[in-house]
């Protein structure tokens, strides 16, 4: 048999949520109320529009920058321009992914078995995506104060090590919708100035507001004596996962950039990963990325109207929404969380994501993607009502 490196998970079973599902998908259809995928919600470019925009003839030549071609990286500055933020097109490197600018800058700042910090609950691919770069994923807890999910400096003090090299911020996070404010942002910098770390800041979701907190600090950061790598890129921007096309922007003062950007460079140069087609027509796509987001925050706002009025006046709850394309649900905890999930699929044939798939540190969490179609949403959640009326009442 093979040996296989411990960069990738030794067993590859299916989960008893993932069977279940199978299963339920076998006696017939199913109200999905994870789906997170744009072009499956509803949201699939217009196909003659899009093969217009990759057809760019000057696709046919291959001239490689390892940062990504300038009129690209140009149009990244001004998609932030458009956000109010400025951006260098200089400190910009395009990516074919978000989660491979994660393993460019893994690789840019770790030797095997050092550390970064991830926050929890969050992103569920960290763990993998450090793994397979030989580095570990050491989790940092966010809190939640029963208004708002926050970062606190003693929770980062806990997870930092002599082997830590950078802290992970999702702003706006993946599930809990939480976007930073100065208050936590003072806490990370502190920590990375004081120990010498990179802030890596993924800001996928930042397109997405809700319901922003006084003090809320927009991406990028500035970085203010740390060096800070903003990531995003097509799949959220634009609804375009599909495209395969994301940045890193680097932050910080001249010096250390310049030692960073060259090396940034080199790696990107090993793999030349983004296509040219791609890159040809970020323009354009970034400048139809306005219109996308507006009716991605039409069906979101709708959702996230339709939750809240369902659970109004039931055991449910739903925490506040700050940002992004999930909601985070409380349910009564009469079971784990697989089990609610797993009953709820048996019972009343819906799918919801248990708040473990995210580390969430207790149970009681449910993550329902506000992507997903209304009615679908509406015929979902009126489902999820009616489950835990009846489990009240049976308990
Ligand atoms: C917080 C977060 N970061 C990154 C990604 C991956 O983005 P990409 O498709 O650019 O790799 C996701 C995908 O859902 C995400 O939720």
């Amino acid at each position: 048999m093979a040996v296989f490196s411990r960069r990738i998970p030794a067993e590859f079973g299916s989960n008893r949520l993932t069977r279940a599902l199978e299963a339920a998908r076998k006696r017939g259809s199913i109200v999905d109320l994870t789906e997170s995928n744009p072009t499956r919600a509803g949201f699939a470019a217009d196909p003659t529009h899009l093969a217009t925009l990759l057809a760019a003839p000057e696709a046919v030549r291959y001239d490689p920058d390892p940062r990504g071609w300038i009129g690209a990286r140009r149009a990244v500055v001004e998609y932030y321009g458009r956000r109010g933020r400025i951006v260098d097109e200089d400190r910009i490197v395009l990516t074919s992914s978000t989660s491979e600018a994660y393993a460019l800058l893994f690789k840019l700042l770790c030797n095997a078995s050092d550390e970064v910090l991830v926050p929890a609950p969050s992103y569920p691919l960290f763990e993998f995506l450090a793994s397979a770069e030989c580095v570990i994923a050491a989790p940092y807890q966010l809190t939640f104060d029963g208004r708002r999910w926050g970062i606190e400096l003693p929770e980062l003090e806990r997870a930092l090590t002599s082997r830590s090299r950078a802290i992970v911020v999702v702003a706006p996070n993946n599930p809990t919708g939480s976007v930073l404010t100065a208050d936590d942002l003072e806490a990370v910098m502190r920590l990375c100035r004081d120990n010498g770390l990179v802030l890596i800041c993924d800001e996928v979701f930042a397109d997405y507001p809700h319901d922003l907190p006084a003090r809320f600090v927009p991406t990028p950061y500035d970085g203010e004596g740390a060096v800070v790598f903003t990531l995003n890129g097509l799949s959220k921007v634009a609804g375009l996962p599909q495209l395969k096309l994301g940045w890193i922007v680097a932050s910080g003062d001249d010096r250390a950039i310049c030692g960073v950007l060259t090396r940034l460079e080199f790696l990107s140069d090993l793999y030349l990963s983004v296509g040219t087609p791609i890159q040809r027509c970020l323009p354009a796509l970034l400048d139809i990325a306005p219109s996308i987001q507006e009716s991605i925050r039409g069906a979101l706002s709708a959702n996230l109207r339709t939750l809240r009025a369902a659970v109004a006046d039931t055991a449910l709850s739903v925490l506040p929404v700050e940002a992004g394309w999930t909601a985070v649900v409380r349910a009564p905890r009469i079971f784990d969380d697989e089990t609610f999930a797993l009953k709820l699929l048996e019972e009343e044939s819906t799918l919801v994501q248990p708040g473990y798939f995210y580390d969430f540190e207790e149970d009681g969490y449910l993550v329902l993607s506000l992507l997903t179609p209304p009615a679908v949403f509406a015929e979902g959640v009126q489902r999820l009502e009616a489950f835990v009326v009846n489990l009240c009442k049976r308990s």
